[in-house]
């Protein structure tokens, strides 16, 4: 890829040259052509008149098309994929479809969302089920996750919870792997994967990985509209996973309009009315990422430049990363050795956001997380780099 594709690349998204951006693991910078498919959308339903039944035919193909993009990036069939507002409500669907017993046992890793963490605790709560961690963390710079994992799966597991890409560390979670020792562990359990950074970043094919459940966002990475994710649902699974909330695009009806079935794939979990309009927001945003390269080639030009940061932040004799090795991921995390952590943490945050630079503190490690895309420069690496030399060399 050459860098002048690049820069004519980045010249999609209006508002990239206003600062340095490197929030994407929190959330994308949309494109000028995504925002526009947002508003002509929004146009569009006002001039159709908003409930009609053109409006009805247009939020169906909004919906489909999101659907089938989706589906198709992912390596995934349509009818597997249900959208969602954001990847804790697909966790939501998946942890509270299952139909827990009392005893039964849910495994976590230790480096998990709060948002996830809180779900659990509730199921806990109400279930009475037992709920176990297991420490992923220390395997950063060594030792096996996979090992670690399936070590602590016992005769009761129903539930494995883990994200694919650590939102801490940036760590890859070998998920193949993973779910095959899960599976041969016992077929009774199921596994929870939180996409929320490893969509937009990872090339995916979803039936080949082979997890029952796949929550993920599509304002991060992908750099859609705030608002919209999703959630796969292996086929072979669904029956056995039942709605929660409930709505009528849950549902087929008979002749006088009553529930007798739901619907047939993974517009079950679909509930009611939903911002339709953000979704060509979505859809046109995949289609500027795939517009410049396969997923394959856009994960391998995002750890090129994450490789880099990481380079560039061994040159800052205060700072350690935390990886002792280039990253895997577009997510970088790196700690401030000298002086009290927290507080210089919190202050380099925000001493970088008020020279127009973006990174976000993490509590846990504590630490500061920069993220690099596909159309990350060097030169905004190198502003970031020199900004943080300057401020914790004072
Ligand atoms: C790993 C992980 N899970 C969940 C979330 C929450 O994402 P959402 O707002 O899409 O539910 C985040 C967001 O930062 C995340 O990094």
């Amino acid at each position: 890829m050459t860098f002048d594709r690049i820069l004519t690349h980045r010249q999609e998204f209006p508002f990239l040259d206003q600062y340095a951006y490197f929030n994407y693991g929190g959330q994308g910078l949309m494109s000028r052509r995504a925002l526009e498919a947002v508003t002509q959308a929004q146009e569009t339903l006002q001039r159709i008149a908003p409930f009609s039944q053109a409006a009805y035919d247009y939020s169906l193909q909004l919906t489909e098309d999101l659907r089938r993009t989706i589906a198709g990036e992912l390596g995934a069939p349509p009818d597997s994929i249900t959208l969602t507002e954001d990847t804790t409500v697909g966790c939501n669907i998946a942890l509270w479809g299952l139909d827990w017993q009392a005893g039964d046992h849910l495994l976590i890793t230790d480096c998990e969302h709060q948002g996830v963490l809180a779900i659990v605790q509730e199921l806990q709560h109400r279930f009475s089920i037992e709920v176990s961690v297991c420490p992923l963390l220390p395997t950063l710079n060594g030792g096996d996750p996979v090992t670690t994992l399936v070590s602590y799966l016992r005769p009761n597991t129903r539930m494995v919870v883990l994200s694919h890409v650590l939102w801490n560390t940036g760590q890859v979670l070998p998920l193949e792997p993973i779910v095959a020792g899960c599976r041969s562990h016992s077929d009774r359990v199921r596994i929870l994967v939180d996409a929320a950074q490893s969509v937009g970043v990872l090339p995916l094919n979803l039936t080949t990985l082979g997890a029952d459940y796949y929550a993920f966002t599509c304002h991060k990475w992908w750099c859609g509209s705030a608002g919209v994710g999703g959630l796969y649902v292996r086929p072979e699974v669904r029956e056995a996973l039942r709605p929660t909330f409930i709505g009528w695009r849950s549902i087929r009806t008979n002749a006088q309009g009553k529930p007798i079935a739901w619907e047939g794939g993974g517009k079950r979990y679909e509930v009611a009315t939903s911002a339709v309009l953000l979704y060509p927001g979505v859809t046109t945003a995949i289609q500027v990422q795939q517009s410049l390269g396969s997923a394959a080639e856009r994960y391998g030009m995002i750890c090129d430049r994450s490789r880099y940061l990481w380079e560039q932040l061994q040159t800052i004799p205060q700072v350690t990363t935390l990886r002792t090795t280039p990253p895997e991921s577009g997510l970088v995390s790196f700690q401030i050795t000298s002086g009290p952590q927290q507080a210089q943490h919190r202050g380099l945050v925000m001493g970088l956001e008020s020279q127009g630079i973006l990174v976000r503190l993490l509590l846990d490690p504590n630490c500061i997380r920069a993220c690099t895309h596909y159309f990350t420069t060097e030169a905004e690496i190198d502003r970031l780099v020199a900004e943080i030399g300057a401020i914790v060399g004072k």
